[in-house]
């Protein structure tokens, strides 16, 4: 094997991070990061993203959680275009060794919450999203389940070369398919987001090939 075929095996995130080379396949360190994308307390996207975690878990992938309800409040000072704080270093660290990102979004007035575009605007560019697989998932308290955020969100990650998985799961009417503790109404809500996962998994190590 030469060495460009021998490097095009090693994971690109540890490399961006300056930590030791390690081949992709054995890098545990990459997961898949499962975006909640609000930092509304109680919201119901954070439930969803519970119940996505589930359905990955089911199918034995690794993956968490990352919500912005805990990013610092340091990252909100203006100073922070130009230089990060400390405590905002993990959550890009997240998103850069990722093997695969799952937005979960609500819709706030017709798009994506603010919070998730800042979020988006401090991470590192461009090594963030550049050939990263990413899905969505919409909620909304209305009849079209955050499509119109998805999509939004769908010509970013577009803008910025990422690998956009198509298959998307709209949540509409959240408030009535949804019980307040977390569970789903309807069980299809469950299945599609394990259907989902199961592609989106497949998708990731069809990319990494
Ligand atoms: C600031 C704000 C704006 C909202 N705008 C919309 C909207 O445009 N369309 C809609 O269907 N629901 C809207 N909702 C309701 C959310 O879709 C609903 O709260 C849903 O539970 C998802 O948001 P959550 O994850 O914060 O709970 C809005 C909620 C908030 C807090």
């Amino acid at each position: 094997m030469g060495s460009d075929e021998a490097e095009g095996n090693t994971c690109d995130a540890h490399r961006i991070l300056g930590l030791p080379d390690v081949e992709k396949r054995l890098c545990h360190l990459c997961m898949i990061e499962i975006i909640v994308g609000t930092n509304r307390p109680e919201s119901c996207s954070s439930k969803v993203a519970d119940k996505t975690l589930g359905a990955y878990k089911s199918i034995g992938a690794e993956a968490r959680l990352l919500s912005l309800a805990e990013l610092p409040t340091s990252i909100f000072a203006p100073t922070a275009y130009e230089t990060k704080p400390d405590a905002f270093t993990p959550f890009a660290e997240r998103v850069v060794a990722s093997s695969g990102l799952v937005v979960v979004t609500p819709e706030y007035n017709g798009s994506f919450p603010g919070i998730l575009k800042y979020f988006i605007d401090m991470l590192p560019f461009p090594e963030s999203f550049e050939h990263r697989p990413v899905c969505f998932i919409g909620i909304a308290a209305g009849q079209w389940g955050a499509m119109r955020s998805v999509e939004q969100l769908q010509q970013i990650f577009g803008y910025r070369n990422a690998h956009i998985f198509p298959e998307r799961v709209f949540i509409p009417g959240v408030y009535k398919y949804m019980h307040k503790q977390g569970g789903f109404v309807d069980d299809k809500l469950e299945s599609r987001i394990k259907h989902q996962a199961d592609g989106f998994t497949k998708f990731i190590d069809a990319l990494q090939v």
